[in-house]
């Protein structure tokens, strides 16, 4: 079983996000998700990769054309702006963090598709729409800020319209973390505003909690989670000063705790989820 650490609440996620959207969104394009290298020799930056993860999931939600979409965590609103320029849909985004509702928005002016797409500050555990009211929704790298993910995915299906798809993204556990390895995950769950993993063995249990049908559920960590981290690691020692203010880390202690991170993260053995889900009809 998952268990999650209860001090991390939307607020604290509200203030990592208000302080670490610029930073990583430079690092990645734009986007605040990781990047999809399904191509060995492929070197593309992290930029080009995430669009890449983006353009798989906007394929796995089908025929969308006409539809109304929610974009639950949907962070500086690349990937929603990049769904609407791919589709004429009606996008709406929700965030905890008002930073990334003022950087959304602004983007989706910029694309010109501001009146096809709005950004909200909502928590996605209580989600502010009437049941059935999208025809789609996608969770792009947000699941794992969840206290209950149980509680969203729940929200997320009262929310869709019978028959309507869901699509996920998501960091996951392969296998549950070792019992040497309990603090210092801990630590860095702490340091990225993550109450806990989901376990993938798990994710079938609560899509189906949820009152969601399963369609299709693929680990594609390796081609995205290693490669991943290695570029956000290039991004960090490139600014560790501006990256260890926003992170609150003091300066002196940065490089440590960057390097413990990164030895736990390869002892976690992380997966990378991408499903999809349907509403009955
Ligand atoms: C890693 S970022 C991913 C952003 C975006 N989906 C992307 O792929 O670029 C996680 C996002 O989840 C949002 N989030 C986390 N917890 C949330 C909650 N309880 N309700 C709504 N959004 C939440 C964060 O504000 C952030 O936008």
């Amino acid at each position: 079983m998952t268990t999650a650490s209860q001090e991390i609440s939307p607020d604290h996620v509200a203030d990592y996000y208000n302080r670490l959207t610029d930073l990583f969104g430079e690092a990645a394009g734009g986007n605040l998700h990781f990047g999809y290298w399904p191509h060995p020799h492929d070197g593309s930056p992290l930029g080009v990769a995430a669009d890449r993860l983006t353009d798989h999931l906007i394929g796995k939600l089908g025929d969308i054309a006409g539809r109304r979409v929610l974009d639950v965590g949907c962070g500086s609103g690349k990937p929603a702006v990049r769904l609407a320029l791919s589709a004429p849909v009606e996008v709406v985004g929700v965030t905890v963090s008002p930073v990334q509702v003022e950087r959304a928005t602004a983007l989706a002016e910029r694309e010109g598709v501001a009146d096809r797409v709005r950004f909200v500050c909502a928590d996605a555990m209580t989600l502010p729409f009437p049941d059935a009211s999208f025809d789609a929704v996608w969770a792009l790298e947000c699941m794992f800020h969840m206290p209950s993910p149980a509680q969203v995915l729940g929200e997320i299906a009262r929310v869709l319209r019978p028959g309507g798809r869901l699509a996920v993204m998501d960091v996951v556990l392969r296998e549950p973390v070792a019992a040497r390895d309990h603090d210092a995950v801990q630590r860095g769950r702490s340091m990225f505003a993550v109450p806990a993993h989901i376990e993938l063995a798990e994710y079938p249990r609560l899509i189906l909690s949820a009152g969601l049908r399963l369609e299709e559920l693929a680990d594609l960590g390796d081609d995205i989670v290693r490669p991943s981290m290695e570029a956000l690691g290039h991004a960090v020692s490139a600014k560790p000063a501006d990256f260890a203010a926003a992170f609150g880390v003091d300066a002196e202690r940065f490089d440590t705790v960057v390097a413990e991170w990164a030895q736990i993260t390869v002892a976690m053995d992380l997966g990378y989820v991408i499903l999809t889900a349907k509403r009955p009809d």
